[in-house]
């Protein structure tokens, strides 16, 4: 693990299914149960915006219900180990990289926990439900909208991000499917900047072919393994 210093980690719901929330793509999936266009896009919210919020105060008290899982602990572990660069982007709405201690946690498709108000565009912690029309803490309007990048809209920090994979002489992915851009993107990215590329999943994601090195099993046992060989080696 000799010269590596600047590392990029993306995570996905794989990370945190051990911790109790759902994934997406799974047979017992987020999206078995619901149609992405009737939840997760502008359309929806403008269509039937009662059926949007109640969709996402599911998943904000899911979120404050789990806890971080030894896959979230590993990160952090490493995290405050690493004298280099390390970030975090994680394509979660939960805050279980946070809650275990990490640092820097990018979070490019929004936060359950957080909201802001369509009308003045500030944002605010939000840990209640949004299904009864609150008003903005800010100015009053009752137009809160979950701050959830969804479909059809543009994930958050992508310059730091790809920033980051420039510099990156590490990119490791885990627990995500590789169904959705510009995340699943992110390997091809980095290893054209010349970073070493590695995923740790369940399954071969669809991308897989592009790293370097795949391992497959799950986040909680994988990830502390992983963190163990980088910061022994
Ligand atoms: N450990 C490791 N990986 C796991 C585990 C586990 N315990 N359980 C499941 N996985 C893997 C699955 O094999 C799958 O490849 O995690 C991946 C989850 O994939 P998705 O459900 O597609 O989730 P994700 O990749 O995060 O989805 C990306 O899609 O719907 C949108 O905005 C949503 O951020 C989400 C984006």
């Amino acid at each position: 693990m000799a010269n590596i210093r600047n590392i990029v980690i993306l995570t996905g719901a794989g990370i945190s299914a051990e911790s109790g929330l759902r994934t997406f793509r799974a047979e017992d999936g987020l999206w078995e149960d619901h149609r992405v266009e009737d939840v997760a896009t502008p359309e929806a919210f403008i269509r039937d915006p009662d059926l949007v919020q109640r969709f996402y105060d599911a998943r904000r008290a899911g979120v404050q219900e789990a806890q971080p899982n030894p896959a979230h602990e590993a990160l952090a572990r490493l995290d405050s180990q690493w004298d280099d660069e390390l970030l975090i982007v994680t394509q979660n709405i939960d805050d279980l990289h946070e809650r275990a201690g990490a640092g820097r946690v990018l979070h490019m498709h929004g936060e359950a926990l957080s909201a802001w108000c369509t009308a003045c565009n500030a944002r605010h912690r939000w840990l209640a439900t949004l299904a009864d029309g609150p008003a903005c803490p800010s100015c009053g309007t009752a137009a809160m909208r979950p701050d959830i990048v969804w479909f059809g809209e543009m994930p958050y920090r992508m310059e730091e991000i790809f920033a980051a994979l420039a510099r990156a002489d590490l990119f490791v992915s885990i627990g995500t499917s590789g169904a959705v851009y510009p995340a699943a993107g992110f390997v091809q990215q980095a290893g054209a900047h010349g970073a070493r590329t590695m995923e740790l999943n369940l399954d071969r994601s669809q991308g897989s072919h592009w790293f370097d090195d795949t391992r497959l099993g799950p986040a909680s046992v994988l990830v502390p393994q992983w963190v163990d060989d980088l910061l022994g080696g």
